[in-house]
């Protein structure tokens, strides 16, 4: 406990650049918007196969946007929510996010390094498949920490921190450990971290992926909680059944995007059908 506690202060003391210069360039982007990504390809090589991961991807979500990804195994899912979330390098392409909400839109593949650093940790919310929780960390501190990386005061960041984390339905679970907190708990917590910093989108990797029907149920449940308090939502799933849930349905096969529909089915619908009617 005390370690923890001195790990803690040293990093409130440290002086962290958070960079709040604008990226150079900007372009005109549709208020309503807060993400459109244009033309993006994305090939790996490894040895002498060349694999297009992505194949001029074009897509954008509007404000308060709930938006599922699904596609077989391999067809580039993950690569994408990567690209977007400047994880990983496209070949090409724009990722124009809507940064400051007044329609004057920023490239993240063109920022500098400090500049997407800084997009991570305040406009991005990520969530992925296998939780990313630190084990020495309680459920408190985990969803803590990108606030106190990004100097958010004391008092807001301890107000932000408990009310998220009650969002998410673990208000008696905050001095909890990961290895103390279920599967679906623990991507609760995350998803609670991933808000703390107000994001401008929240990205999520088969946020369910390791979840059972009734926890996946649950999760889901609390995406569409935050699109209803007017939360953008991108959300790559293998689930078909609660993608039916998000306002539109992408599917990507072999690194492009194949259909688009729309989807905004009542959640207690589709599982009704599901179960038989219980
Ligand atoms: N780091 C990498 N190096 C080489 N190939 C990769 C790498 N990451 C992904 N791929 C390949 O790119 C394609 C898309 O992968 P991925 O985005 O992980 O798909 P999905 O998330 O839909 O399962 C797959 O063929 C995969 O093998
Ligand atoms: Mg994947």
């Amino acid at each position: 406990m005390i370690e923890k506690s001195n790990e803690i202060k040293k990093l409130e003391q440290e002086k962290v650049k958070v960079s709040k210069k604008k990226s150079s360039k900007s372009y005109e982007i549709d208020n309503h918007l807060v993400l459109k990504v244009n033309n993006l390809n994305k090939s790996y090589i490894t040895g002498n196969i060349t694999i297009q991961a992505l194949e001029d991807i074009n897509l954008e979500i509007r404000k308060g946007e709930l938006v599922a990804i699904v596609g077989p195994s391999g067809s580039g899912k993950t690569t994408l929510i990567n690209c977007l979330g400047a994880l990983d390098f496209p070949d090409a392409g724009q990722v124009i996010y809507n940064v400051n909400n007044n329609g004057e839109g920023h490239d993240i593949t063109e920022m500098k390094n400090q500049e997407q650093k800084n997009m991570r940790l305040k406009k991005i919310g990520l969530i992925f498949q296998f939780y990313n929780l630190f084990p020495v960390l309680t459920a408190y501190e985990n969803v803590e920490l990108p606030a106190l990386i990004a100097k958010i005061k004391p008092k807001s960041r301890k107000n932000k921190v408990e009310e998220l984390l009650k969002l998410v339905g673990l208000g008696e679970r905050i001095e909890h450990y990961p290895t103390q907190l279920s599967g679906g708990e623990q991507q609760r917590v995350t998803i609670a971290r991933s808000l703390v910093n107000d994001p401008l989108i929240l990205l999520a990797d088969e946020p369910t992926g390791e979840l059972d029907t009734e926890t996946t149920l649950q999760i889901m449940k609390i995406f569409l909680q935050l699109k209803d308090n007017g939360h953008s939502i991108l959300m790559v799933t293998h689930n078909d059944r609660i993608a039916q849930a998000a306002d539109r349905i992408l599917t990507l096969t072999d690194g492009k995007i194949i259909a688009e529909r729309k989807a905004g089915k009542h959640i207690e619908d589709i599982y009704k059908i599901e179960f038989g009617g219980h």
